[in-house]
């Protein structure tokens, strides 16, 4: 073989085979469908680089975009923790999701008083509001996507609705000082600003976790019903989806996307992770059956068979479904060895502690 022929064979083999290694990606699988997403926080962009980030299409910042971390007094912003989040995010052409604008989570502890210490007002709360969102919006720009301009508004327990209405929403302060109020108030302070920046293609959603159980989808639905009389630029429902081994109804999750997408909205699954612990069992908080060392293949069968029936749906779906985010990137590196038992470990993801792919990674890119 004269060498110039030799040269040319060489390249073309590299240029397969890295071909090859680069047309298969959760990203690239699903790329007719919707974006994949992760959320990363600070020490994840430092762990997580290479062809790992490449499985991925967006990002959600864990917690640099909440309220604590951008506006921790009334007169401060700080952007630097999220602004690497959002360099990061470009260097890896990842989209991004905003979370989270209005939460009753990760604020200052002074937010619902006054300057004398007490009660702050309603109109001073939602001026405080306004001026975070139009801060927050305006930094932001079209670095991100859409914004989760509220979180977990909806009322948590099992009681069913009643027929008044009067128990949709969580007794926060938020709700307690503005009524429901505050949720309209918030899309309609963001949609304004982001129109005013020329910025009318950022989508604005409601985020929650139990978005699929019947009676808190009862109490979703009736709350969208208050927004959308309204007038409410709301424009999508992230569904949270964490769920865990023992608590994953296929029938419910399909159900609740049709029902939010009846409503005229674009759904998305924002914050999901499979919980390798049955919470039903006493077993699971019995450090005995903790699988600290490795995950058990039994357990991971019945995880990857959770997400390549979830994964199943959405593709379903894609006319409504149009993002789906992965609540961290790989089990090493977990909100879910914190929570709710400190020092569990857990095994959530489609990439193992040591980053590589697992069952259900193939199980849902493989379709
Ligand atoms: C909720 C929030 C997230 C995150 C998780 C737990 O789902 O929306 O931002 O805080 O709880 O980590």
């Amino acid at each position: 073989m004269n060498r110039y022929l030799s040269v040319s064979v060489s390249l073309l083999v590299l240029s397969l085979s890295s071909c090859g290694s680069q047309t298969k990606t959760l990203a690239s699988a699903y790329a007719d469908y919707f974006p994949i997403g992760a959320a990363f926080n600070q020490s994840n962009i430092e762990m997580y680089q290479g062809d790992l980030v490449k499985e991925f299409s967006s990002l959600t910042c864990e917690n640099e975009m909440k309220w604590l971390n951008v506006h921790p007094s009334d007169t401060s912003y700080t952007y630097e923790a999220a602004d690497k989040m959002v360099a990061y995010a470009k260097s890896n052409n990842l989209k991004m999701r905003g979370h989270c604008l209005v939460w009753h989570e990760a604020i200052p502890s002074d937010l619902f008083l006054a300057k004398d210490g007490s009660t702050i007002s309603k109109a001073d709360l939602l001026a405080k509001m306004k001026d975070h969102i139009d801060n927050v919006v305006s930094h932001f720009g079209d670095a991100v996507y859409c914004w989760d301009v509220a979180n977990e508004v909806v009322d948590d327990s099992t009681d069913a609705m009643l027929q008044d209405g009067s128990n949709v929403y969580r007794n926060s302060p938020w709700y307690t000082i503005c009524g429901p109020e505050f949720v309209l108030d918030a899309f309609l302070y963001a949609r304004e600003k982001l129109d005013a920046l020329g910025l009318s293609q950022v989508k604005l959603f409601y985020n929650d976790y139990g978005l699929a159980l019947p009676t808190k989808r009862e109490k979703a639905l009736a709350m969208i019903d208050y927004l959308q009389a309204n007038h409410c630029p709301i424009d999508g429902i992230g569904m949270q989806s964490h769920y865990h081994i023992g608590s994953f109804s296929l029938s419910e999750f399909e159900k609740s996307i049709e029902a939010y997408a009846a409503k005229g909205l674009q759904v998305q699954i924002t914050e999901f992770d499979v919980d390798v612990y049955d919470e039903t069992l006493a077993t699971s908080k019995n450090a005995a059956y903790w699988y600290q060392d490795a995950l058990p293949a039994d357990v991971e069968a019945i995880q990857t068979a959770i997400y390549r029936r979830a994964f199943q749906v959405l593709r379903q779906h894609k006319d409504s479904v149009t993002g789906v985010t992965f609540w961290g990137v790989a089990d090493d590196s977990t909100w879910l060895d914190k929570s709710p038992v400190e020092g569990r470990k857990n095994y959530p993801y489609v990439f193992g502690v040591d980053h590589a792919p697992k069952t259900s990674y193939y199980a849902i890119r493989d379709f």
